[in-house]
């Protein structure tokens, strides 16, 4: 049966959005992109997750985020992915970047998991399989491999980049040092470094201690993962913890990180997002696009309502100095 609800596709998507170039690459990317970390994956429902992959094309989000283990269980994500790209967004093929990773365990023994040349393309060629596809956007190595030698790792992106089966190289996780070791070999490959993948929120302000300043001088986009910190950059939990949120499901998000200094600090965020008239997830976005060495903002929303509201930080009013000193106040 044909699932393909008929907004999709809506002719007016890419007014809606805005498009950051990737460093000095070639590629803009959108500022709001979407990941399939949770809520894709053989627990979740297909016409929940399936509706939000069609809302956010609809909206001009273009990028789409994968990695081999993503599910549970590993590899459902891509799977699932592979089916809305089938029955819904296969004609869109060149309207859209899927990316996908191999760094994390996808399968036992020594060649399922780091970053050996063995595992990371024949985790790319399983990755094309599960979604259907003959290519990638972009393959990530998913984090550094110390026992690996990083020419093994990167000449295998770079491999994957020369047969067709990726058109971007990129890293994800790679400290500031990692990252200009990453970024020179792949440049020495002919195979640039596209993009970084970090953690960045206002509540993990690594990338600013010297990775920022590395991927600018070098060219290098960066796309910031969990931007709402797994949803504490949110009102989700500002009134207990909902029996459908990530907390409740005690996995990657415990009931116990919710301390009350931490849902303090979230009371009072939201109250400056109320000052500005916005939600404070929209707020916590705006607050990292407003760097344009931020490529993208990269999310993640188990509800179409979730999505919609994470795009209207694309509408923010700019911050004030007072409003900017503000939550500088309630962070440190
Ligand atoms: N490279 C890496 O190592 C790495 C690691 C982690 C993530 N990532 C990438 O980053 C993507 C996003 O990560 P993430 O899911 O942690 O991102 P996030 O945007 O920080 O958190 C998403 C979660 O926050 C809640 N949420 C989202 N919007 C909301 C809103 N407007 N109001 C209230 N709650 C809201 C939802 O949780 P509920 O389920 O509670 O509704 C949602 O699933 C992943 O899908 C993946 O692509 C990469």
């Amino acid at each position: 049966m044909k699932t393909t609800p008929n907004y999709i596709a809506a002719p007016d998507r890419y007014t809606k959005m805005e498009y950051r170039r990737s460093g000095r690459s070639g590629l803009k990317l959108p500022a709001v992109s979407l990941g399939l970390w949770h809520n894709f994956g053989s627990v979740d429902r297909y016409e929940n997750y399936h509706a939000i992959a069609l809302a956010a094309f609809d909206a001009g989000v273009t990028h789409f985020d994968l990695a081999n283990n993503y599910g549970p269980v590993p590899g459902s994500a891509e799977t699932n992915f592979g089916r809305i790209m089938r029955e819904s967004l296969h004609p869109y093929r060149d309207e859209l970047i899927i990316s996908t990773k191999a760094g994390y365990t996808m399968w036992d023994g020594p060649y399922g998991d780091w970053g050996s040349r063995k595992y990371l393309l024949a985790s790319l060629d399983a990755s094309l399989r599960r979604m259907g596809l003959d290519y990638v956007d972009i393959f990530y190595s998913h984090r550094p491999d110390l026992e690996t030698p990083l020419e093994e790792t990167m000449g295998a992106l770079s491999d994957a980049v020369r047969q067709g089966k990726a058109l971007y190289a990129a890293i994800s996780n790679y400290n500031d040092e990692q990252t200009r070791a990453a970024v020179e070999i792949l440049r020495r490959n002919g195979t640039p470094c596209l993009i970084h993948q970090a953690k960045y929120s206002m509540f993990v302000r690594r990338p600013e201690e010297g990775l920022l300043d590395t991927l600018e001088r070098e060219g290098v986009g960066l796309i910031a993962f969990s931007p709402l910190a797994q949803g504490l950059l949110t009102d989700r939990y500002l009134h207990g913890v909902p029996a459908d949120s990530r907390a409740a499901r005690e996995v990657f998000l415990h009931r116990s990180d919710l301390t009350p200094e931490l849902l303090a600090k979230i009371s009072r965020l939201n109250a400056i997002a109320v000052g500005r008239k916005q939600t404070l997830a929209e707020m916590a976005l705006a607050w990292l696009l407003k760097d344009c060495r931020v490529t993208s903002v990269l999310i993640g929303a188990s509800s179409v309502g979730q999505l919609h509201d994470n795009l209207k930080a694309l509408a923010a009013p700019d911050f004030t100095t007072g409003e900017l000193e503000a939550i500088e106040a309630v962070l440190k």
